[in-house]
Order: C-alpha cells, then sequence, then structure tokens
C-alpha cells in the first residue's frame, strides 16, 4: 500500500517535472491549475515544437506570427489546449484546418492581427468566446466563419465594420455578449440579432450611426440593451446626441 502509494506521488512528480519542461523561449507552468505554456512577446514567426502536449493555455500574444497554416497546432501536438492567445501579431491568413483537433478549445483571442477575410468552418464551432477586435474585417456575411451554436461571447471591436448582413448571425444562437464598439456602421436591420435569445450584452457605441428613418426600427427594438452610451453622428442636428434620449419620432426621413 505504502509503495504504490509512494510510487504514485513519484510518479507525479515526474509527470509534472517533465510538464514543465518547455522549449526556450516559452516557459510552461500551472497558472490558475491550468497547464500554460507562455511564449508571449518573443519574436516568435512560427509555434514551436516540443511545447508540453498536456497544455492547457498557451499564450503567443505580441509575436510576429503571420499565418496559422492547416493543422498547425496538430503538427506540434497541441491538442489539448482549451484557450489560445495570439494577440498582437501579424496574422494574415488562418487555414482552416488550422485549429483541426483542438477539440477543448473554448476561448481564442486573434485580437490586433491582420485579418480581412477568414473561410466559413476556421473557427471551430466549439469555440464560447472569440475576440477579433482590432482586425480590418469590412462586413459580417452569412455563412461564414461565425456559425458557432455555442458561442457566447463575440467581440469584433475597432474593426471596420460597415455592414452586418440581416443573416450573418442565424446560426450562432447562442450568443449573450456581442461587442461591436468602434466600427463603421450606419445603420443596421433590426432582425440582425433575432436569434439571439440569450443575448444580454450588446455593444455598439463608437459607430457613426445615421439617425435617420431607417434606423428607427433598429433604435426601438435596441432599446432594451441602451446603456445610454450610443450617440448619433448624423444629421447633424443630432450629431453626439444619445439614442437614449430620442423617440422614435426623432429618427425622421431625409
Ligand atoms: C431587413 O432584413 C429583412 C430580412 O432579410 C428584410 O426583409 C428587410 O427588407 C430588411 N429591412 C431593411 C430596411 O433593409
Ligand atoms: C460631430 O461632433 C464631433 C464632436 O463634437 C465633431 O468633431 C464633428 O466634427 C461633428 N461632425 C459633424 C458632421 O458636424
Amino acid at each position: 500500500m505504502w509503495l504504490l502509494l509512494s510510487l504514485g506521488v513519484f510518479v507525479v512528480c515526474f509527470v509534472n517535472s517533465v510538464n514543465a519542461i518547455c522549449e526556450s523561449p516559452c516557459s510552461c507552468k500551472l497558472i490558475n491549475k491550468k497547464s500554460t505554456a507562455t511564449c508571449s512577446n518573443t519574436n516568435l514567426k512560427t509555434i514551436p515544437r516540443s511545447l508540453d502536449p498536456n497544455s492547457e493555455e498557451l499564450d503567443l500574444s505580441h509575436n510576429l506570427l503571420t499565418n496559422l497554416p492547416d493543422n498547425v497546432f496538430r503538427d506540434v501536438d497541441l491538442l489539448n489546449l482549451q484557450s489560445i492567445d495570439l494577440h498582437a501579431n501579424k496574422i494574415e491568413t488562418i487555414g482552416e484546418d488550422a485549429f483541426r483537433g483542438v477539440t477543448n478549445l473554448r476561448k481564442l483571442d486573434l485580437s490586433d492581427n491582420r485579418i480581412a477575410t477568414m473561410r466559413p468552418a476556421t473557427i471551430p464551432r466549439w469555440v464560447l468566446v472569440l475576440n477579433l477586435n482590432g482586425n480590418p474585417l469590412k462586413r459580417l456575411e452569412p455563412n461564414s466563419y461565425l456559425a458557432s451554436p455555442v458561442l457566447r461571447q463575440l467581440f469584433v471591436e475597432r474593426c471596420e465594420i460597415d455592414f452586418i448582413h440581416p443573416n450573418a448571425l442565424l446560426e450562432t444562437t447562442g450568443l449573450q455578449v456581442i461587442s461591436l464598439r468602434h466600427n463603421r456602421l450606419k445603420h443596421l436591420n433590426e432582425t440582425v440579432f433575432k436569434e439571439q435569445k440569450q443575448l444580454v450584452t450588446l455593444q455598439l457605441e463608437g459607430n457613426p450611426w445615421d439617425c435617420d428613418c431607417s434606423l428607427r426600427r433598429f433604435r426601438d427594438w435596441y432599446y432594451k440593451y441602451d446603456q445610454g452610451t450610443v450617440t448619433c453622428q448624423s444629421p447633424n442636428s443630432l450629431n453626439g446626441t444619445v439614442w437614449k434620449k430620442l423617440t422614435s419620432f426623432d429618427f425622421v426621413c431625409k
């Protein structure tokens, strides 16, 4: 019995010490009970091989990655990841099978890269939190990479978005939080968020909203989410006025 126990302790310690081995410039350790590989700010152009394959979180933020080819995580044997942080790289292209095999992935941060477009199935359908802030995405279209019914939080701030197709979010029915702050939206169709029955937070400030009659129906729908921070930019007479202070009748046709 004692022999087994001490053997067990020995095996656990041994496995732990192996887990801690990590190719430079990365370091691997337990953070909040998760095996975490940290490689941020180290001028990486590719994902290092021989990181701990048990890693649950991978921090690659502030590096020089330009693309994520197909099977890139499978090739370095990182299939146990739950969270991948690629914030502030130079990523332009992502293979539609880049995340293939990373079946536990829950949180994906692609913010502040150069992503203008992605193929439809690129974002795994099991991701819960997706951050796309600070990418040159111009439009949200139907049948796109946004197809996950379990996605709960979607961040698309500072992205140059000027159009959202009424059916763009038809499949992301589980969204609870959406942020579209600081884009180039002037109008939105009131049906855009109709499938998001669990929506709690919808942030829209920092867009050049054109408060004419074609925004009226959307504004009326949005009223229950409005925290009083969204403002009109045009017409001139309403520039800077918060939506919440306006009535439907203020949204007049030109
Ligand atoms: C809003 O979208 C619906 C559904 O696609 C469409 O029928 C309607 O014409 C659109 N409304 C406006 C003002 O574009
Ligand atoms: C709207 O208001 C902002 C801030 O007050 C100002 O910088 C901008 O020039 C105004 N835009 C127009 C079209 O008047």
